[in-house]
């Protein structure tokens, strides 16, 4: 059957990327990917062809080679649509080695939209984070909600990336673009053969409670409970990253044809709830039926207190709303973990 169109995918291979990989080929769409596997690993392109029964074409090179993106562009002068997930993604880590995040995630923003223009591929969606309110005045935070002084280098190349974006678009370049601000990605699908993936020790909640259940880490840490939230706890807003990879679909859909409003369009892509440590302790112990043992400790620096996302753009404008629950969430990654450990 005739493909819809031809997408490219960078970061295909990563968390977001192999979901939203395996959302556009079932929806129809031929998939091209590109990933350098600095945080990811080939086996996951295998993982999405099992899934789908369609395999990805995959190129594995870093989008800081401008010589090899240009050739890629080249040989496929056909593409539809670009998602633009590479980037380095650890707010701890971009701390410690700010120069790596410069480089990484804002020279490659550039050197894709340049070569995009200059081969006259239109339609971008980019891969934002709610890392660029901070510690919002006002929950749940809006598209409108003014963006703070980033906590993190990490966050500031989204910050950086999504003006980099509207800069373009208003220069009068032949580019329309969507930022989909995230929220906190949790689970998996429901195959168990894609998941979260981390290097090394796990930062983010979800990886390092499934690790800790199944044995590979001693005890879960909570970083602090002294916040002023119900429990203490901090609070965010957790979407099944198969909800969000479906985001992407819409949001390209949108651009290739022509539905967006203005040229640069940007939407917060979360459930709308927002869920303490707790709660999600909670949820986990309920979905799975395990028992996570974990201790109390200090808070975490650079962590933000309490943040939910105003969904309503996203609801009426974008056309697509979250599905699943926190209990599928929990479930999933659990689901994933053990699969994951038993290959
Ligand atoms: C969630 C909550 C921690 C680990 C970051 C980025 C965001 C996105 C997701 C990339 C916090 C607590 C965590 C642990 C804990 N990254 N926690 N023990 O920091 O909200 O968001 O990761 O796209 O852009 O900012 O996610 O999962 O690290 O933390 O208590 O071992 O869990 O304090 O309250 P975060 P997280």
């Amino acid at each position: 059957m005739k493909s819809k169109g031809k997408i490219l995918v960078t970061g295909g291979s990563g968390f977001i990327g192999s979901h939203t990989s395996v959302e556009l080929i079932q929806q129809g769409y031929e998939v091209v990917i590109i990933d350098n596997l600095s945080n990811s690993e080939a086996f996951i392109i295998d993982r999405i062809e099992q899934i789908t029964g369609i395999r990805p074409k995959f190129y594995q090179f870093d989008l800081l080679d401008l010589g090899r993106l240009d050739g890629f562009f080249l040989e496929n002068n056909d593409i539809a649509g670009v998602i633009h997930f590479a980037a380095a993604k650890a707010v701890g880590e971009s701390v410690q080695i700010p120069l790596h995040y410069y480089r990484n995630n804002l020279l490659t923003m550039v050197n894709l939209l340049e070569v995009m223009v200059k081969y006259k591929i239109v339609n971008f969606v980019f891969s934002s984070s709610c890392t660029v309110y901070g510690q919002p005045d006002e929950l749940p935070v809006t598209e409108n909600a003014k963006v703070k002084p980033a906590v993190s280098p990490y966050g500031y190349t989204k910050q950086v990336n999504e003006n980099i974006l509207k800069d373009l678009i208003r220069s009068g370049a032949n580019i329309k673009g969507i930022a989909l601000r995230y929220f906190n990605p949790i689970g998996a699908h429901h195959s168990g053969l894609i998941g979260e993936l981390p290097r090394g020790v796990p930062s983010n909640l979800m990886p390092f409670i499934t690790q800790t259940v199944y044995g590979i880490r001693e005890q879960l840490k909570v970083f602090g409970a002294d916040y002023n939230t119900l429990d203490g706890s901090c609070i965010r807003d957790y979407i099944h990253v198969v909800d969000l990879a479906k985001a992407h679909i819409v949001a390209i859909e949108r651009l290739i044809h022509g539905k967006n409003l203005s040229g640069y369009e940007m939407f917060n892509i979360g459930t709308g709830s927002g869920f303490s440590v707790f709660e999600v302790i909670k949820s986990f112990e309920k979905s799975t039926g395990q028992k996570i043992n974990y201790k109390v400790v200090a808070r975490r620096g650079g962590d933000i207190e309490q943040i939910w996302a105003d969904t309503s753009k996203a609801n009426n404008v974008l056309g697509w709303k979250a599905e699943k629950n926190l209990d599928e969430m929990t479930l999933s990654a659990w689901q994933w973990e053990q699969k994951y450990r038993v290959k």
